[in-house]
């Protein structure tokens, strides 16, 4: 039987158990799921695999690893804008990882993580979800032309339908089409023909500044996602060397951002609307990051930069958890978690320096303690370690105050439009009344700048 329908995920396999990790996976994230015994049956009865999103191969049943790298190398040819993923059995060697990188795979995920962590629902959240990323129709400049192609998304099926070609004039008709739909689509892929087209096409002053800093925002985005993978990557097939560039990058891109934001007139609100997530703090931590370094800078707090950096580290650890886990925090039931799983979660910020740090990256001590104070409380009510009120530094609070910003202020599929103004004003004023494990001090800082114009 042919199959000419889209699938997001598609996993090929012939253990059972392997098969329900990634129909549950499919089922909680709403993924278009298909899988098959072999890649043979899969090619033979799929019409259309260049649109499969993310493809994952078990490889654990091979008896050497050229055997593996002869599908992933055919899975190459039939998806070029795929994300493939092979799981691995752990006793392969490093250097034969690195031959099915060679033949077309993106990532390695050794078997024995593959079940206990969490990475896999990142990394599927992430290219599944983000596998095209809303630019503004106001971005797109009369008589230009972009070098990649555009998509709008299709509210009956949910569908990414190609309405621009690459190259050609985006002329008047074409932006009064798409005015009122206000959000076109663009692939994940085509990021740095975006960056281009936003410099060589220029908009006036007031609007380049926002534009801009859409464009800083999806920057920092891509090159955590890439830090994240390399974090999280055990396979060892990964240079020390490419984890430091990403992180200076990351560094770069942070600060980038921060100027950006402070040139225009309603930060906030950009920070508020940069991309919608799934996975929770990961996800959204470059949002978290401007939320944290602006505060930063406007309040005298910490140093923004590095308060940032601390920011969007913080969480990384949570990948690390167990899938079981981290559905109950993803869907806000932290209080569903087991005793066992409580303490794992309790230890995150710990996985997030050891992370960094087992890829020989250089952290320094302030961005250290940062992230292990992130969830610290002067009520001594926090975790990990619930140290005396006077050691949690004002940076770390910070971080753990943007965090809550960002998950009062995200509007989620479905929610109610908020007046965010008014919202902004009074999550301050709330965490005034009653506390919540801060120093009163500290809020005080912060209270002025919690207006939309500040
Ligand atoms: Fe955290």
């Amino acid at each position: 039987m042919s199959n000419s329908g889209v699938f997001d995920l598609v996993a090929i396999s012939t253990n059972q158990s392997f098969i329900q990790r990634c129909a549950h996976l499919a089922s909680r994230f709403s993924f278009d799921f298909s899988h098959y015994d072999n890649p043979d049956t899969f090619s033979n009865d799929t019409t259309d695999a260049g649109s499969v999103k993310c493809f994952i191969l078990d490889c654990t049943k091979f008896s050497n690893i050229h055997e593996a790298a002869g599908p992933i190398q055919v899975a190459r040819q039939m998806m070029d804008k795929s994300y493939i993923i092979c799981i691995l059995d752990a006793r392969v060697k490093p250097e034969q990882m690195e031959l099915l990188k060679k033949s077309g795979a993106n990532l390695i995920i050794l078997d024995t993580e593959f079940t206990s962590n969490s990475k896999l629902e990142f990394i599927t959240s992430q290219v599944i979800k983000s596998a095209y990323l809303p630019i503004k129709v106001t971005d797109l400049i009369l008589d230009s032309s972009l070098e990649a192609p555009l998509y709008m998304l299709m509210p009956k099926n949910q569908k990414y339908l190609k309405v621009y070609k690459p190259g050609l004039n985006i002329g008047n008709e074409f932006l009064c089409r798409y005015e009122d739909a206000d959000e076109l689509y663009l692939h994940r892929n085509d990021v740095s023909k975006w960056l281009e087209y936003v410099k060589s096409f220029p908009a006036d002053e007031e609007h380049q500044e926002v534009r801009n800093c859409r464009a800083q925002f999806i920057k920092l985005q891509q090159v955590f996602l890439d830090l994240v993978l390399i974090l999280s990557d055990q396979t060892s097939s990964t240079s020390f060397s490419d984890g430091k560039l990403l992180f200076e990058d990351c560094k770069k891109f942070t600060k980038d951002l921060l100027t950006s934001l402070e040139k225009v007139r309603y930060p906030w609100q950009i920070i508020n609307n940069s991309s919608v997530g799934d996975f929770g703090s990961v996800e959204r931590g470059t949002a978290i990051a401007a939320y944290a370094g602006l505060l930063s800078r406007k309040s005298n707090i910490g140093e923004p930069e590095r308060v940032m950096l601390a920011a969007l580290l913080s969480d990384i650890g949570i990948l690390l958890l167990s899938p079981a886990a981290t559905e109950k925090i993803r869907e806000q039931k932290a209080g569903k978690l087991s005793a066992e799983e409580k303490m794992e979660f309790e230890k995150h910020p710990i996985f997030s320096v050891n992370q960094i740090l087992s890829k020989r990256i250089p952290l320094d001590d302030d961005v250290r303690n940062m992230i292990m104070l992130s969830h610290e409380r002067t009520d001594q009510k926090g975790f990990p370690n619930q140290p005396s009120p006077n050691k949690i530094t004002e940076d770390s609070a910070l971080v753990r105050l943007s965090q809550e910003i960002d998950q009062c202020l995200t509007i989620r599929m479905g929610d109610i439009k908020k007046d965010f103004a008014a919202a902004f004003q009074a999550f301050i004023e709330a965490k005034l009344e009653v506390g919540d494990g801060y120093s009163l001090a500290t809020l005080y800082k912060l209270r002025p700048h919690f207006k939309v114009t500040s």
